[in-house]
């Protein structure tokens, strides 16, 4: 069975608009693929915890000689990462925050970001480990970062680009909710847009 990892940050609840689209896109993505199954991880009421010295030391020891604290921190992980491996695609929604992504989702990173498990370091450098999956990325902003002036401030979308790619996952669909401070008009414009791209997206996948 396909299954279609939804990963949402948004504090805003009801009102957020990287969820509705994400949320709509994974749901276009299921109708696609008659049995697919949506497993959702809201990070702001579920948010993982960051990572620690119990977390940074843990990773890095044997599993029979962790702590009780050293198994608690590094399953977590374990646990982000298994739902990541078993997914077949990945839907991602933050806000921009501050110019870069979520701190929620920060935080998940952190935990996907494993040696020996998403990525692996040997003579030739770095590989990842997570291949064979399509990411789609939806980012809702404030102001206008696809062009003009404002692109050069964008750090959510290459960050999440080059962490993601770094792990393996080079197959990756940027869905833009651009410019909702900008007024009544153009909120509404982004989201009709970018619900849009979505039903495109979910046509080619
Ligand atoms: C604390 C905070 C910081 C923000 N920083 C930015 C920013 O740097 N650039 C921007 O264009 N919009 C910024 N915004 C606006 C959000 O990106 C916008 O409201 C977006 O819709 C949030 O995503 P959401 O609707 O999924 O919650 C910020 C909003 C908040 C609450």
């Amino acid at each position: 069975m396909s299954s279609i990892l939804l990963v949402t940050s948004s504090p805003r609840g009801a009102a957020s608009h990287s969820t509705r689209v994400a949320t709509e896109l994974a749901q276009k993505l299921q109708a696609k693929t008659p049995g697919a199954k949506i497993v959702t991880h809201d990070l702001a009421n579920n948010p993982l915890p960051h990572i620690d010295a119990d977390y940074a030391t843990g990773i890095y020891t044997p599993v029979e000689s962790r702590s009780v604290r050293q198994q608690n921190v590094v399953g977590v992980s374990d646990s982000v990462v298994d739902e990541l491996l078993a997914a077949d695609a990945v839907v991602i929604a933050t806000g921009m925050i501050n110019f870069n992504i979520s701190s929620t989702l920060k935080a998940w990173i952190d935990h996907i970001a494993r040696a020996g498990r998403t990525f692996s370091y040997g003579a030739e450098g770095p590989k990842g480990l997570v291949t064979g999956k399509k990411v789609y990325l939806v980012i809702a902003s404030g102001g206008v970062y696809s062009s003009g002036p404002a692109a050069v401030f964008d750090h959510a979308t290459p960050y999440l680009k080059a962490a993601l790619g770094f792990l393996g996952m080079t197959d990756v669909e940027v869905v833009r909710v651009e410019g909702v401070a900008m007024g009544p008009e153009a909120e509404a414009k982004a989201i009709s847009s970018a619900l849009e791209y979505t039903s495109d997206l979910a046509l080619a996948a």
